[in-house]
């Protein structure tokens, strides 16, 4: 079973689906590590009740991005974690971490990317009288949601719709979403391996 860290900067409702996806059996992974750069963040809360440690630090106390992604990595060496999985992370991930864990970082953003990206993707959708708009998971790399896309869902916006509605059905969306990805990235060596097995 790999372990993950899980960064986010906020609430953690994707956060706490994937550790409900754990508990109920559906994701094979152990959470190691929450990393969260708002240390009034209510994903530490949602740790804390999970019992999962958290790495909570404060960007403007370190000199530079590179001093504190070295600490990330540190804190991540520390707990074994062999995949980034960024969950509401509202940080561009530096070359220092990229370097460290390559292809092995992945990301949710609320729109059909390249479509909307970078912050508040939701409230882009609807003042640009968007009719779809939908849940990217993708890898990282250095641009600003830009990496390469592994899976895309998506909505079709109401007449009326608003910014809060819109926001219920692509969290409703990223919640099943992300777990399954997730699985689907974590045991694909596993089920590899295990066919090999099988053929042999
Ligand atoms: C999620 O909708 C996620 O897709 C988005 O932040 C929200 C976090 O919600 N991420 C981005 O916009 C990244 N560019 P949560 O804290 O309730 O999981």
């Amino acid at each position: 079973m790999k372990n993950i860290a899980i960064f986010a900067s906020g609430s953690g409702s994707n956060f706490q689906a994937i550790v409900d996806a754990v508990r109920s059996g559906d994701l094979a992974a152990n959470i190691a590590l929450l990393v969260c750069d708002q240390p009034g963040a209510f994903v530490i809360e949602r740790a804390r009740a999970a019992n999962i440690p958290a790495f909570v630090f404060t960007a403007k106390e370190y000199w530079s991005k590179q001093e504190f992604e070295q600490e990330i990595i540190f804190q991540l060496r520390k707990h074994h974690v062999e995949w980034v999985v960024l969950a509401g992370y509202m940080r561009l991930i530096g070359p220092t971490l990229l370097q460290q864990y390559e292809s092995r970082i992945v990301n949710i953003h609320p729109s059909l990317l390249p479509e909307f990206p970078g912050k508040d993707a939701i409230g882009q959708a609807i003042d640009a009288g968007a009719k779809w708009s939908g849940v990217t998971i993708h890898y990282v790399d250095e641009g600003m949601d830009t990496g390469p896309i592994i899976a895309q869902e998506r909505t079709q916006l109401a007449a009326d719709e608003t910014r809060e509605s819109l926001q219920r059905k692509i969290q409703s969306i990223e919640h099943k979403l992300y777990p399954a990805i997730l699985q689907m990235l974590l045991t694909r060596g596993e089920v590899e391996q295990n066919e090999q097995t099988c053929i042999n």
